[in-house]
């Protein structure tokens, strides 16, 4: 039998395979925690602006401050872009990531008022409230009166109707759980989602999937941020928004640079990127539709207007705070997730 020589096959491997060739500029490892096609508009673009090879991976918020805590002594992320800002925060205490110094002039208030919380560390991208989005058909069909607060999702008529994430995972749900507490006082705010939890269907991992299954019809309804339910109702699906009547919470998104980052220059690139009122203008272009945070960047005219939302006054600094995270996790996971059906 024709036997290669080990090296030879090795050489022969070596000339065949198609070698990645590196941009003179170098390269960015980017975790996304935004929607898919706004991740890869943004590696796209970023990559022509700056000739950066960017590598990419869209991950839920909570899962990202996961990874990023386990790879603390050897970092595989440069930069955090996206995802709601108290894992965000929760980073930056714990000595993850590191300032950018870029300059914040343009950026709003909410935006700013992350980076002082963080000294830096993580600044605000966007803002987004969080609502209620339910599919009218699915609805109509089961005779189901549609809700208009958050106390109405623990109606009985609502069992297996209900979609929501997980929020050690996600950061949507960890804004709603946190959303709960700072509207109806602890107890009371578990106690809901327990009752809640009986018409639950499914905890998904990341934030979007219940609206994208309200969307399809698979649920009647679905917690999320409203912007992710425009995106589906303004491309034709049957869902429509509420806003709670008893107000509802917030994020706002982030971008970190990560401690230690292999790519450092490329990371605080791709922070100045970020915040560029004309980059942040084109979220639009894939069907994104938080608030941008730059003064300067084009609002959508579909983008949810926050100042007509009944918005709590969100305490980012204590909802932010790894402690109080991991207490309300627990404490999630025991009283809501665990005693599920009871
Ligand atoms: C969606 C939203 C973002 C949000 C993110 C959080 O992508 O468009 O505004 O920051 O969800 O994702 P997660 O999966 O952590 O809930």
């Amino acid at each position: 039998m024709f036997r290669l020589a080990a090296g030879t096959a090795a050489m022969l491997a070596i000339l065949t395979t198609p070698q990645v060739v590196m941009g003179n500029s170098g390269s960015l490892n980017v975790v996304c925690s935004a929607e898919q096609p706004w991740c890869d508009l943004m590696a796209t673009a970023f990559e022509k602006e700056t000739g950066v090879d960017v590598a990419m991976v869209r991950k839920s918020t909570g899962e990202t401050l996961a990874q990023v805590r386990a790879e603390s002594e050897n970092p595989k992320i440069d930069v955090w872009w996206g995802g709601t800002g108290d894992p965000h925060l929760i980073a930056a205490a714990e000595g993850l990531s590191q300032p950018s110094g870029v300059d914040t002039g343009e950026l709003l208030g909410w935006a700013r008022n992350m980076a002082e919380i963080s000294e830096g560390s993580a600044i605000g991208i966007y803002a987004g409230a969080l609502g209620i989005a339910y599919n009218r058909e699915v609805l109509e069909e089961k005779g189901l009166t549609p809700p208009s607060c958050w106390a109405d999702l623990a109606d009985v008529s609502y069992a297996g109707e209900i979609q929501v994430a997980n929020p050690n995972s996600s950061g949507t749900a960890y804004t709603e759980l946190a959303t709960f507490v700072q509207l109806f006082g602890e107890d009371k705010a578990y106690e809901m989602l327990h009752e809640i939890g009986k018409n639950v269907n499914q905890y998904t991992k990341s934030g979007s999937a219940p609206s994208k299954a309200a969307a399809r019809g698979e649920t009647g309804i679905s917690i999320g941020f409203m912007h992710d339910m425009v995106t589906l109702a303004s491309s034709g699906f049957p869902l429509e928004i509420v806003a709670p009547c008893e107000g509802t919470g917030y994020e706002v998104g982030a971008v970190s640079v990560i401690a230690g980052a292999k790519n450092p220059e490329n990371a605080v690139k791709w922070v100045e990127f970020a915040l560029d009122a004309g980059v942040q203008s084109r979220a639009v272009e894939v069907g994104q539709f938080q608030v941008p945070s730059n003064g300067n960047a084009t609002v959508a005219p579909e983008s949810p207007d926050l100042a007509s939302i009944k918005l709590i006054d969100y305490d980012f600094a204590t909802y932010g705070s790894g402690d109080t995270r991991a207490r309300l996790l627990s404490r999630w996971d025991a009283d809501v997730k665990d005693a599920e059906k009871n």
